[in-house]
Order: C-alpha cells, then sequence, then structure tokens
C-alpha cells in the first residue's frame, strides 16, 4: 500500500516539482495539498499556475487546495513534503510535527539545529537517526528531516567523494539558476545581460551545512567536519541547473585520476528515486553544462567534470538540477528513507 502523502506550498517552484515527482510515484499517494491563504480553497489547477515542462497530474488537479495548519491536514497522512518559505517553516514545520507528522523539508529554517538531521541519503543517511534525540528532546510523536540548501546539494557528494584523502581547504563559486529564486524571485529586467553577484544567505548555508553533512554522528550529537570553507554564489541567467567551480586541498596528495575515480566510484542507493550513477563524470572539456547536462540521472545525478590539479589542490566543476536533485528529488528521496528505515 502506498503511504498517504502532503505537500506544503505545493503551488510553488519546488512544490510543483514535488507534485511532478510524487503523482506518479509508487510508493507514495498525494492526499493533500496546502499554500498561502491566497491559494486555499481554489482548485490546485487554478492557485499552481502549472510552469513544468510536463502536464499537470489530472489525479492532483482537481484537489482542493487547504491551509497550512495542521487543522487543515488529514490525520491519515503520516508524512509531508514541504516546499514552504523558511519563516514559514519555522512557525508551522514544529508544529506539525507535535501534532504526529513526519516533515521532509527543503526550507532553510532549522538546517543547523542540533537535533536535527540535515540529510543526502548517499552521503550521510546515519544522521537520520538523529531523530531518536529530536523526539527525546522535543516530546515529537512526529520528525523534522531537512535537505540541505540546492547549491550546497550540488558540492557536498563531490567533496564526500574526496573526504578519505582529508578535505582540508575548499572554495568554491557559484553560477546559480533563476529558478533557485522560485517563481518570484528575480525579475527579468535584473537578469537578462547580468549577473548578480549576492544571493542573500547563501554564502552562509554553503560555509556552514557542509560541515554538518560532512561530519561524524556518534548516536548523540554530529561533530561537524573541521574544513576551512568559502564560498562565493552568484546568480546566472540559466533557468534550471546550478554550475559550481570548486578548488579542494586535501592532507594526503590527490591527483585529478584519483579525483576522477573517487567521484565515479561514490556509490548510489537502491531506493525508487535514486540514479543508477550518483555522480557521472566528464572527461571532455567544457562539461558538465547546464543546458545540456542538468537532467542526467533524471535530474538526480551530480555532474563533475574539468577535473585537475592547481597549487590550491584539485580543481572541477559540479552541476546539478537545483529544483530536482537540489530541492524537490532531495526530499523525495530522504521521504523514502524515512520509509525504508521505518520513520513513516
Ligand atoms: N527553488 C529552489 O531551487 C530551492 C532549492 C532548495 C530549497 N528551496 C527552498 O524551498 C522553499 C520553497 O521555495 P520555492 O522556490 O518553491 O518558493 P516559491 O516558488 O515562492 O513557493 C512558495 C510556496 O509557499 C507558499 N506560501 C507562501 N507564503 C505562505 C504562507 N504564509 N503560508 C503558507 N504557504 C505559503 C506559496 O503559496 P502561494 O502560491 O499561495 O503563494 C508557494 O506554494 C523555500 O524555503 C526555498 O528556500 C528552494
Amino acid at each position: 500500500m502506498p503511504v498517504t502523502v502532503g505537500v506544503l506550498g505545493a503551488t510553488g517552484a519546488v512544490g510543483q516539482r514535488l507534485v511532478q515527482l510524487l503523482a506518479p510515484h509508487p510508493d507514495f499517494e498525494i492526499a493533500c495539498v496546502t499554500a498561502s491563504d491566497d491559494s486555499a480553497g481554489h482548485a490546485y489547477r487554478e492557485a499552481a499556475k502549472w510552469r513544468i515542462e510536463t502536464p499537470i497530474p489530472e489525479a492532483i488537479a482537481d484537489l482542493t487546495v487547504r491551509e497550512t495548519d495542521p487543522e487543515a491536514i488529514p490525520e491519515d497522512v503520516p508524512l509531508l513534503f514541504s516546499a514552504l518559505p523558511s519563516a514559514v517553516g519555522e512557525r508551522v514545520e514544529p508544529a506539525l510535527c507535535a501534532a504526529g507528522y513526519v516533515v521532509s523539508s527543503n526550507a532553510s529554517n532549522a538546517r543547523m539545529a542540533e537535533d536535527t538531521p540535515l540529510v543526502i541519503p548517499e552521503v550521510n543517511p546515519d544522521h537520520l537517526d538523529l531523530l531518536e534525540v529530536q523526539r527525546d528532546e522535543r516530546g515529537w510523536d512526529g520528525a523534522l528531516v531537512k535537505n540541505p540548501n540546492c547549491s550546497t546539494i550540488t558540492m557536498v557528494p563531490t567533496l564526500s567523494a574526496l573526504s578519505d584523502f582529508g578535505l582540508e581547504t575548499v572554495r568554491v563559486a557559484t553560477m546559480q539558476a533563476v529558478s533557485g529564486a522560485g517563481y518570484a524571485g528575480v525579475t527579468s529586467m535584473e537578469i537578462i545581460d547580468n549577473v548578480l553577484p549576492h544571493i542573500g544567505g547563501e554564502e552562509e548555508k554553503m560555509e556552514s551545512e557542509p560541515k554538518k553533512l560532512l561530519g561524524e554522528f556518534d548516536g548523540a550529537e554530529i561533530d561537524p567536519l573541521d574544513v576551512d570553507l568559502a564560498a562565493s554564489c552568484n546568480r546566472v541567467a540559466t533557468l534550471d541547473g546550478h554550475l559550481e567551480s570548486v578548488w579542494a586541498d586535501t592532507r594526503e596528495a590527490i591527483t585529478a585520476a584519483d579525483a576522477r575515480a573517487a567521484m565515479r566510484d561514490a556509490p548510489s542507493l537502491a531506493l525508487h528515486s535514486s540514479p543508477s550513477q550518483f555522480i557521472e563524470v566528464f572527461e571532455e572539456p567544457g562539461r558538465p553544462q547546464p543546458r545540456l547536462d542538468r537532467l542526467v540521472g533524471n535530474g538526480m545525478s551530480v555532474a563533475a567534470g574539468g577535473v585537475r590539479e592547481t597549487d590550491m589542490g584539485v580543481q572541477y566543476d559540479c552541476l546539478a538540477h537545483n529544483t530536482l536533485r537540489g530541492a524537490a528529488g532531495a526530499s523525495v528521496l530522504n521521504g523514502e528513507l524515512l520509509v525504508e528505515k521505518g520513520w513513516v
């Protein structure tokens, strides 16, 4: 029997991707969709202004959008996927967890909370057990799991692959697509013929979340990875797919061939949404590129290339589809892991 699920913030850029991924999913069945009070009470097909390249799923189109409120969500929906703005998530998600729902969330609130697992299933699935601590401390019957920021998800799989060499210093410059700002994000007048060299709060997220993701969980708490990490984040005029230039210096000397092999060998999982190849490594120069490569592994792989040795360690480019692997797909994968591990 599929698990009945809800989508919070279902009308937005990430919410629509969640609906696209969950509607045909064999293990989940969407029972409710929520959004702001402006959308509540309307049919999903009217409220969502569907902007995805595949047709709106007919079974969901006629659902009435509900308010984003624990009272409005049916009790027999154990798992909720959240694509809410972080200020709304901060208010609503703990109330939902206290009411017994398990929430797999994209929103940035609570990502760095000590008792909240921040998970990329292929990188740190063991951190999910932090939920025992969370339930003890908060007295929740439900649970809150976060996936990282979209630019963090693009880079961390490659760093995880290199971590056996002892990461010491990481520098990264991002080129992030406009869909990362949501539908009401940057205007065409701001972004066409332009690069915006500032994305509020993004550099801080990229400099903190990887340390938690790559940290050690000892059964009680996460000891973050001690790595010198600095980021520069930029919005560019691509639609989907964040491209990032990374310099990673390691304690143990590493050749470009070592780095390529470590990335290529990073294992995928057997979850429904897992790509067959977790990190797709390109040998040819000039790849990966957003337009050509954002859909590798159905948008769930990370692509890497241009690997070379420099005075600042190994340097390479990596790319992931920001609303698939970087957001909705990441939440769905976490949902699949929650079910596999018996948390739902
Ligand atoms: N876009 C990305 O690539 C990406 C990647 C990683 C993480 N995220 C995170 O995912 C979340 C959603 O981002 P997005 O890009 O999908 O944003 P978005 O396009 O602006 O969508 C926001 C969603 O939240 C709903 N909402 C807004 N205010 C609300 C309120 N007061 N109460 C209840 N619902 C409310 C909106 O409903 P209405 O349509 O009714 O306004 C809409 O469904 C954010 O926390 C973002 O930081 C986004």
